[in-house]
């Protein structure tokens, strides 16, 4: 499948930008907050919680890093306004990380403040591996004021197991575990598929024997049904892990059933303007999603 992928890859990007938004609308909460406030509201009244990302990333330009600021400022009021059941999710490059690391801090600590004032929990995605270890910096700095606040670890990353053991050494407490959607050398970095999947179950597993709070975020069923086994087995309570899913991935039936069976289950929300670039970038550091843009565009032919 890999030629099939890489040949869509080359094709997606030549597709007029409404085609495009047609089949990756179901992937993002609209382009504006009052959007992103309805999908939320109508997860939670579904027994879901969320957590919100405002698109983008890699700001270029110091001063265009004051817009994503403000927006996740506001945001933030429209969460307690509005009463939402909902998180944050951001990424620091898109606080300046790559331009200004001191900047990039100032900029986070000021949403730190605000998410503590209004009692939301903030979750620092991970990025690509040249991002990693100033984001764990970041992050245990932000963890030590500012305790509601998680971090990502990736599986296919040889490193996350030290991490991980290093981050309990430390007094972590909060994990989101995934396996990573950009593209890594075999230097550093597991290839194969059951590989990663083994060490996305390793990760969860060790992270919970070490009273860690694990968000295990995975759509791989099977992968789902390993957690849950493991879960079920050592009697590990609902207020110590949650499932994570990101929007618009067709497994609403699981979801409901681990919501049901009285599991935790988070959606993961991104909305906002920047929703094409977002998409075409994830397009290009994962050839693997065009097959699941292609597979979606013919059911919604069909359908
Ligand atoms: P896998 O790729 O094996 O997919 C399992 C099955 O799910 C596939 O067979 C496919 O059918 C379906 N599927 C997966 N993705 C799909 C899609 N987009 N559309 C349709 N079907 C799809 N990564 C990262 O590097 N840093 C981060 O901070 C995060 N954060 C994050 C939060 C949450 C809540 C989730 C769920 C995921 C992330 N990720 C992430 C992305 C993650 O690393 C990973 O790339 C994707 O979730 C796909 O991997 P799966 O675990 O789903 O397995």
């Amino acid at each position: 499948m890999e030629w099939f992928n890489n040949f869509l890859l080359n094709v997606v990007p030549l597709a007029p930008k409404w085609a495009v938004r047609l089949v990756a609308k179901k992937y993002f909460a609209g382009e504006t907050l009052e959007s992103a406030a309805q999908e939320i509201q109508s997860l939670n009244q579904k027994g879901f919680y969320s957590t919100a990302d405002i698109l983008g990333e890699n700001v270029e330009d110091i001063e265009e890093v004051q817009q994503p600021v403000e927006s996740y400022l506001e945001l933030m009021e429209k969460i307690s306004d509005e009463n939402l059941n909902s998180g944050i999710s951001l990424k620091l490059t898109q606080l300046g990380l790559k331009i200004d690391k001191e900047q990039a801090w100032k900029n986070f600590e000021k949403l730190l403040e605000k998410a503590e004032e209004q009692n939301i929990f903030v979750r620092i995605d991970m990025e690509d591996s040249s991002c990693t270890d100033d984001t764990l910096e970041f992050y245990q700095k932000a963890r030590k004021k500012y305790p509601d606040t998680g971090a990502v670890l990736q599986s296919y990353l040889y490193r996350s197991e030290n991490d991980l053991l290093e981050m309990v050494e430390n007094g972590t407490t909060n994990l989101r575990i995934c396996k990573g959607i950009y593209t890594e050398p075999p230097e550093i970095s597991y290839q194969e598929r059951e590989l990663i999947s083994d060490n996305f179950f390793k990760l969860v597993r060790l992270g919970l024997e070490n009273d860690v709070y694990i968000g295990i975020a995975t759509h791989d069923l099977d992968l789902i049904e390993r957690c849950e086994n493991f879960i079920e087995d050592n009697d590990i309570e609902p207020e110590n892990y949650e499932f994570q899913a990101l929007l618009g991935v067709p497994i609403e039936k699981t979801l409901k059933r681990l919501r049901d069976n009285g599991h935790k289950v988070r959606y993961y929300v991104p909305f906002g303007g920047e929703w094409y670039a977002y998409s075409m970038r994830r397009l290009q550091e994962n050839p693997d999603l065009a097959g699941y843009i292609f597979k979606d565009f013919f059911k919604l032919k069909s359908s």
